[in-house]
């Protein structure tokens, strides 16, 4: 079912004891604030388990930033779709473009991370966007279509129905330089068409996505009033509680 969903996600960023404490004020707003949408926060491994359990999964979910695209084995420095779902997450972004540019992540590896994270009961947060000269150059449509044509249309419509899309124009990436609410609004509903060529409307209608790129306080409410646009994925403004609570309270 679409959802109002705002998901932090934290990057490379926090030491266990600074992540478990941010979740823990995190966890304390939502329970004095009740939200109007989901909230979710993406952490590293290493604070998975630990942050599970300062948290009430009943208003604040927990997910990961990642995971092999193999099950187990021999795969020295890899944390699994398993071992994820063991510490108590629910969710893993999969596909974002900075595992896309530095670490190579191909369409066919996130084909097996899509297919172990729904195996094991992860929603994936699966990412799409383009970079600046695809913006520039007109191609971005095309571009972001590939995108979920390659990455998820092996998908039956039932497993489809269980991801949550992230458009994610690199060009606004940590740069402070956000797309328009026009431009977000414009490519959500392109987004949308492409899933409904393929699985019909009423897949696409259902499906949540959530715009990220320089998201703060300030332009949450005007992004997420467009109709298409279902909620935010953030990055910086998701390590200070108070900036995340400010983007939360837009809904
Ligand atoms: P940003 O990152 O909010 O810091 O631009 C968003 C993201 O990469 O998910």
């Amino acid at each position: 079912m679409r959802k109002n969903i705002v998901a932090g996600n934290w990057k490379m960023n926090t030491t266990l004891q600074e992540g478990v404490k941010l979740a823990e004020e995190v966890n304390a707003a939502l329970k004095e604030t009740k939200a109007n949408c989901d909230v979710v926060i993406c952490v590293p491994f290493t604070h998975l388990a630990s942050v599970n359990g300062v948290i009430d999964q009943n208003v604040l979910g927990l997910g990961a930033e990642n995971c092999a695209d193999h099950a187990s084995g021999a795969y020295t420095g890899e944390v699994s779709a398993p071992m994820v779902a063991s510490t108590g997450a629910k969710y893993v972004i999969l596909g974002h473009s900075e595992r896309r540019q530095y670490y190579g992540e191909t369409a066919e590896t996130l084909r097996e991370k899509v297919a172990l994270a729904l195996a094991n009961g992860l929603t994936p947060i699966f990412c799409i966007g383009e970079v600046l000269e695809e913006r520039e150059n007109g191609t971005y449509n095309d571009v972001v279509k590939a995108q979920i044509v390659d990455g998820l249309f092996n998908l039956s419509a039932e497993d489809f129905g269980k991801i949550i899309l992230a458009y994610e124009p690199v060009w606004a990436i940590g740069t402070g330089k956000t797309a328009t609410a026009d431009q977000a609004e414009d490519m959500h509903a392109h987004i949308r068409s492409v899933i409904a060529e393929k699985y019909g409307k009423e897949v696409a209608d259902n499906t949540s996505i959530l715009y990220g790129g320089s998201c703060k306080p300030s332009n949450a409410a005007e992004l997420f009033a467009k109709p298409d646009v279902d909620g935010g994925l953030i990055g910086g403004a998701a390590l200070k509680c108070a900036d995340f609570m400010g983007i939360v309270k837009a809904f």
